[in-house]
C-alpha cells in the first residue's frame, strides 16, 4: 500500500519538518530567482509537510531575510526558524514571530551545522535567549548533542523542547559502520528517554536519508526508519537527503517535461 504525505500525517508517526535550506542553495549558486524555496515550502505542505524548517545563517548563504518575510505571509503549517544565538538572530526571530524556534550552533567556515549548542557551557546566554523568545510566542527547541549534561542543562534553561543531533548516526549509518550505528542509536534512544523524563518534547534530526545509493533500494533499513521508529521522537527535521531524494524521483518528469515543451515549440514553429 502506497501513502500520499498528506494522508501520512494522520497516522501514528512522528512530525515531519521539511528543511528548504537546499532549495534556496540552488537558486543561488545562480543569483537568481529560480528554484523559489517558497514555491518549494508550498509545495512541501501540499504533499504532507508539518513543518516548514529554514536555516537563516549569519553569512545568508542560503536562505536570505526577504525570504523569511514571504514564507511568513505564505505558508499556514508552524514554521521552524533555526538560528544561532547572536543578537541580531534574536531581533529577526523577535520581528517574524515563527511558531517554532531552533537554536543552533553557527561556525562560519563549516559545511553544516557539525554539532551541537554547548548549552552548559554558555547557560547564561542560552537561558536568557529562551525566556526572550518565549516572550515573543515562539516555542523554543535547542539543537544538542545526546549528553546528559547538555540535555540537562537544556531543561534548567527553559527550553520546552531540545533536538538531539542525528548527524554521527547518520554518518556511521552511510559508511555502514554497524558498531557505531548501534552505539549511537543507543545513544540518542536514552537521550530521549532522558529529555523526555525531565519533561522535554523530543526532537531529532540531521543527516537522515532514505537511501543509500537509488530510489528503490530495497533490503536495509534507512537512518529516517531508525530514528522515526523511536517512539519519543515527536518531530523529525530532514532536509538536504529529502531535497536531493526530491532530485531522483523527480528527475524523470523533468526531462519529460523539458523534451515536451521542445516537440511543441517544434511542431509549434512555421517553418
Ligand atoms: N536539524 C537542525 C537543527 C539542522 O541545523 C539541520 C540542518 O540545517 C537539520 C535538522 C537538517 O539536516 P539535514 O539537512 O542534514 O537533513
Amino acid at each position: 500500500m502506497t501513502f500520499s504525505g498528506s494522508q501520512l500525517t494522520a497516522l501514528d508517526a512522528p512530525l515531519l519538518g521539511v528543511n528548504i535550506d537546499h532549495v534556496a542553495t540552488l537558486r543561488n549558486a545562480r543569483g537568481g530567482r529560480f528554484p523559489d524555496p517558497v514555491a518549494a515550502a508550498l509545495l512541501a505542505v501540499e504533499g504532507g509537510a508539518d513543518i516548514i524548517t529554514f536555516h537563516l545563517r549569519e553569512d545568508r548563504r542560503h536562505i536570505r531575510d526577504e525570504d523569511v518575510v514571504r514564507l511568513k505571509e505564505a505558508i499556514a503549517v508552524p514554521l521552524n526558524f533555526e538560528a544561532a544565538v547572536t543578537d541580531e538572530m534574536l531581533d529577526i526571530i523577535e520581528r517574524t514571530a515563527p511558531e517554532h524556534v531552533c537554536l543552533v550552533p553557527e561556525r562560519r567556515q563549516e559545511v553544516t551545522t557539525e554539532g551541537g549548542l554547548d548549552v552548559a557551557g554558555q547557560f547564561n546566554r542560552i537561558q536568557d535567549a529562551c525566556a526572550r523568545l518565549a516572550a515573543a510566542g515562539s516555542r523554543v527547541s535547542l539543537f544538542i548533542g545526546a549528553d546528559p549534561v547538555q540535555i540537562e542543562a537544556a531543561a534548567k534553561a527553559g527550553a520546552p523542547c531540545v533536538e538531539l543531533h542525528t548527524g554521527p548516526l547518520a554518518h556511521a549509518w552511510w559508511d555502514a559502520d554497524q558498531a557505531g550505528l548501534q552505539r549511537e542509536l543507543t545513544r540518542i534512544q536514552e537521550g530521549l528517554r532522558f529529555a523526555r523524563s525531565l519533561g522535554l518534547r523530543t526532537h531529532a534530526g540531521h543527516g537522515l536519508a532514505l537511501t543509500q545509493s537509488e530510489p528503490g533500494q530495497i533490503g536495509h533499513v534507512s537512518s529516517t526508519a531508525l530514528v522515526a521508529a523511536l517512539p519519543d521522537v515527536a518531530e523529525l527535521h530532514i532536509g538536504h537527503a529529502l531535497i536531493g531524494h526530491a532530485v531522483f524521483v523527480g528527475l524523470r518528469q523533468a526531462i519529460a517535461d523539458f523534451k515536451a515543451e521542445a516537440i511543441r515549440a517544434r511542431k509549434s514553429s512555421p517553418a
